[in-house]
């Protein structure tokens, strides 16, 4: 069994059964995030306190890569403070997800992360220290 193989399989399980799929009813904030390459979509909410991601849902509406990455973006990050989720580089999401993509597909593994960020720096900018 290859590499390969096995993280085929943890894209499929998440892609199968994404965890905290869904919205947030009264998000501290929100965002609708497209790929331009595909047209497919993510929604996602965030609730934010004492400087850590406290909850984090999405509706995902894209491929396999996009939806599983979303999956595994959102556990890694719940409870973690804001200011360690946006030291997360793309290398660290690509690698979570352990395969070699091409330029188009790491826009689909990419395009949860992208959100998060822009919603993190948003709150930011309207609840300065
Ligand atoms: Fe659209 Fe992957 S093909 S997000």
């Amino acid at each position: 069994m290859t590499d390969d193989i096995v993280y085929s399989a943890i894209i499929d399980e998440h892609y199968q059964e994404p965890r905290n799929f869904g919205k947030i009813e009264n998000p501290d904030e929100h965002i609708m995030e497209t790929n331009p390459t595909c047209g497919d979509t993510i929604a996602m909410y965030v609730r934010i306190g004492e400087g850590r991601i406290k909850e984090i849902k999405y509706v995902a509406k894209g491929c396999s890569i996009s939806v599983a990455s979303a999956s595994i973006l959102s556990e890694n990050v719940e409870g973690k403070p804001i200011e360690n989720v946006l030291g997360m580089t793309k290398e660290d999401i690509l690698g979570n997800l352990g395969l070699k993509l091409g330029p188009a597909r790491e826009k689909c593994a990419l395009l949860s992360y992208d959100a998060l960020i822009k919603m993190i720096k948003d709150f930011k900018s309207r609840n300065p220290q």
